[in-house]
């Protein structure tokens, strides 16, 4: 098992740059199996769950070469190049889908390319359920014949046809199902009408990719996507859009610690909401083309908000947030409506001083002076960057434990926040279960 160990009370200083979206990575991954000619996606983030996509695309016959090239390539940005022909299978191995729930994505692809598909429920996750059942309705709408059995989803369509489906769950769009009914609809017979769609700037990134294969897609960026079937799909070359929530994370590092932190290779219009919550809290805030720098003097301010589906202030950068919160001179207010159980970080930030009270709607956080350095354990890949945004902040050492969840979307994010003066360093330990075995 891996631990930081983190001394904290520095301020963070300097720039450093942005790698390419996870969560665009991983849905245009999955739709490079509706593509006849080699596809290669540039800015790839060198994370467990890219890594994981990779091994799903080697389950339905991609050659291992793939994944070494992601592994290996340079400094700069890793490029992967995917040669659709090879991936004949309509299967993926089920381990894969269990262990991300974002494999779902292949469902939709690989029903459109081969008519079949039989791909596991994802599993749920510490920041609540996860369910499907706005995938598999708008699938059923293109003409899929769904059924779930033994907890595999086995979808048929000798032809998909076009329809209008509407994604509105009770909490809003759905990320990964506005991409997997996409995906389908690209090659369906017809037109297709996607009510309700994600507007999150990932799912831009994808209807970006599959135009550039030769998709028809209208609509990009507004909850209304058209998409005109067509009979084949080419190949292309993609670079993925710049990570927005790691982008947010090493700004809040930036003002946990009371530094000035540059950004850059960012699109700082997919931060409007961040941006002007960081505002709320006191920050100082420069915004160029491409870079945003944040810096404070004073204490951190209270902030009321609730995390919201995008342009609203990201869930994914909830549990970051509070960790800024938690240092307020005063008394603030989260929520969040896209995952109202995502607050596995609360008791964790407790340990180093966080004075909080958790409610059925959300938390309320009495902001504290100083936090002290402590022991914690992460439980999912947000709620993980909070426990280091605090570590960094608090006086004394700190352990952040079960770095595989940070490692699952932050690319080498110990050599970044080193890079801004961090005293940081990543170690290896015993699992707790060695260290009991050994007395
Ligand atoms: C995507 O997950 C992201 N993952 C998540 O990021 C992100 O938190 C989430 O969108 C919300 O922005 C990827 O893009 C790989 P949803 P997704 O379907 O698509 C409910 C991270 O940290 N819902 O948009 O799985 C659902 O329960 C990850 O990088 C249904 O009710 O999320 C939730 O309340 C964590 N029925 C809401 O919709 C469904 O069929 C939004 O979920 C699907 C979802």
């Amino acid at each position: 098992m891996q631990q930081f160990t983190i001394i904290g009370g520095r301020p963070l200083v300097g720039s450093v740059a942005a790698s390419g979206a996870k969560n665009a990575a991983l849905p245009i991954l999955a739709a490079s199996i509706l593509a006849s000619e080699p596809v290669t996606v540039s800015r790839m983030p060198r994370v467990t769950d890219v890594y994981t996509m990779l091994r799903l695309l080697q389950s339905l016959g991609a050659p291992q070469s793939t994944i070494s090239a992601c592994a290996t390539a340079g400094l700069s940005d890793s490029a992967v190049t995917i040669d659709p022909r090879t991936l004949t299978r309509a299967a993926p191995a089920a381990r894969y889908v269990r262990r991300m729930r974002a494999s779902f994505c292949v469902l939709g692809p690989l029903l459109a390319r081969h008519g079949r598909a039989v791909v596991p429920l994802p599993g749920g996750c510490r920041i609540g359920p996860r369910p499907v059942d706005l995938h598999l309705r708008g699938l059923a709408a293109l003409g899929a014949d769904i059924r779930v059995v033994d907890g595999l989803v086995i979808a048929r369509a000798a032809r998909l046809r076009g329809a209008r489906v509407s994604l509105i769950g009770p909490h809003g769009p759905t990320v990964t199902g506005t991409a997997n009914v996409l995906c389908a609809a690209v090659l369906a017979r017809g037109a297709t009408i996607i009510e309700g769609a994600a507007i999150e700037p990932e799912i831009t990134d994808l209807v970006r990719f599959l135009n550039s294969l030769g998709a028809r897609i209208d609509g990009a960026g507004t909850a209304m996507l058209e998409i005109r079937g067509v009979e084949q799909l080419g190949g292309a070359r993609h670079e993925l859009i710049a990570d927005r929530i790691e982008a947010g994370t090493l700004l809040a590092a930036g003002l946990a610690t009371c530094g000035r932190v540059t950004v850059e290779r960012i699109d700082p219009n997919h931060l409007s909401a961040v941006l002007e919550a960081f505002a709320r809290m006191g920050a100082e805030i420069e915004v160029s083309v491409d870079r945003v720098t944040v810096s404070r003097r004073g204490r951190i301010h209270p902030i009321n908000f609730t995390a919201r589906p995008y342009p609203g202030v990201p869930t994914d950068l909830q549990a970051q947030l509070m960790a800024l919160a938690v240092l307020a001179d005063g008394t603030s207010q989260i929520a969040d409506s896209v995952f109202p159980e995502r607050f596995a970080h609360v008791q964790q930030l407790r340990r180093m001083g966080a004075q909080s009270t958790q409610r059925a709607n959300g938390v309320t956080i009495r902001g504290v002076q100083q936090l002290h350095g402590a022991r914690v354990v992460a439980s999912d890949l947000r709620a993980s960057a909070a426990l280091v945004l605090s570590a960094l902040a608090a006086r004394g050492t700190s352990h952040v434990e079960r770095l595989h969840h940070l490692d699952r979307g932050y690319e080498r994010l110990e050599d970044k926040l080193w890079s801004l003066g961090a005293n940081i360093r990543r170690e290896s330990i015993p699992s707790r279960d060695v260290l009991l075995a050994a007395r």
